[in-house]
């Protein structure tokens, strides 16, 4: 029996190791030449303490509590060298990837295809060259290098991890490198150097309702996450609101339906901000947050779209009172990567 190990690191980048029945993680990672921070591995200093998101594991009994206190093991917080899953994981690690010797991944493929959907976004198709494609936590982006220039851009997957072929929504920018690329000169066959995953921004594991809020091309990751739902099975109500600037920068909706179909827990409502719109919901996403997708704040709450939106919706939980159990966004811009700072 072998566990995956999704380990974050401070920078962004995410590294999956394998770990054995019976492993530390830290023995799992030296084992895949990823040097976590360590100083004694007897449970004594504490130095590899790290904050399990996701998982189920064994901390045994054998560490200090000037290591990792009773307080502190309640939150989450483990010592790798003590700590043997019982589960996949995943691990926040409190330092950046290249202390510990390790970088992001790289990978290449080939485009299988390129599709306008809607004069606002275009999806991208790429069958990778490993056969098990890539490991990557749902709702997470990877860079793409721009063919023909030295630029990248960021790209959330609207696929699921572990398959050869990745897919992309990716907002057309006229004058955009990566628009010029794809509406130009992007050929079936065209290789493709991607980087990654990176980011923070990923599905956690349900516990309570979930809102989840998506703007535009940001509506890549929950498709991503809802596919990945869809497999899993999910019991607890969650809610997608997508909101677009014109009534046909609505994309993917057939995938949203087949989503509400397969998850009975499942639903979504769109909106359109143009006032000359005949859709039933107009506006801006924060007039279409609605008591019964509230919950009274007992929600997880996740973001996708540009800063503007995360602002407003930040705005929106202040005035109305609403403090969400756990607040996770990406907000991108043309020319920035998922996940920093606006
Ligand atoms: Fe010292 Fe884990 S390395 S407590």
């Amino acid at each position: 029996m072998s566990y995956t190990i999704a380990l974050n690191f401070e920078d962004g980048v995410t590294r999956f190791i394998g770990c054995k029945d019976g492993e530390t993680v830290l023995d799992a990672a030296y084992r895949q030449k990823v040097n976590l921070p360590m100083d004694c591995s007897d449970g004594v200093c504490g130095t590899c303490k790290g904050h399990c998101e996701q998982g189920d594991f064994d901390l045994g009994d054998e560490y200090i509590d000037e290591a990792l206190s009773d307080e502190e093991a309640a939150e989450g917080q483990v010592l790798t060298c003590q700590m043997v899953p019982s589960s996949d994981c995943v691990i926040q690690v409190p330092v950046a990837s290249t202390l510990c010797k390790t970088a992001v991944g790289r990978v290449e493929g080939t485009v299988a295809m390129v599709e306008p959907l809607s004069e606002d976004s275009i999806e991208l198709v790429v069958d990778l060259d490993e056969e098990e494609g890539l490991a990557f936590l749902p709702g997470q982006y990877i860079h793409i290098d721009v063919p023909g220039s030295e630029e990248h851009r960021s790209y959330s997957f609207s696929s699921l991890p572990g398959e050869q072929r990745a897919s992309f929504l990716i907002r057309n920018i006229p004058g955009g490198v990566m628009s010029g690329y794809l509406t130009e000169r992007a050929a079936v066959g065209d290789r493709l150097a991607l980087t990654g995953p990176m980011g923070s921004f990923y599905l956690r594991e349900i516990t309570r309702p979930v809102l989840m809020l998506a703007g535009g091309t940001g509506l890549a990751p929950f498709l991503s996450m809802l596919e990945q739902l869809v497999q899993k099975g999910c019991d607890a109500p969650i809610h997608l609101i997508y909101g677009v600037n014109k009534d046909d920068h609505l994309v993917k909706t057939d995938a949203l339906d087949g989503f509400a179909e397969a998850l009975p827990s499942f639903t979504y409502s769109t909106v359109v901000v143009d006032e000359a719109s005949d859709h039933p919901r107009k506006g801006y996403v924060t007039h279409h947050m609605d008591a019964e997708v509230m919950h009274d704040g007992d929600i997880d709450v996740y973001l996708c779209g540009p800063p503007p939106m995360v602002d407003a919706v930040l705005k929106h939980f202040d005035a109305e009172g609403i403090v969400p159990q756990s607040f996770h966004y990406e907000k991108f811009t043309p020319n920035q990567i998922p996940g920093e700072a606006a």
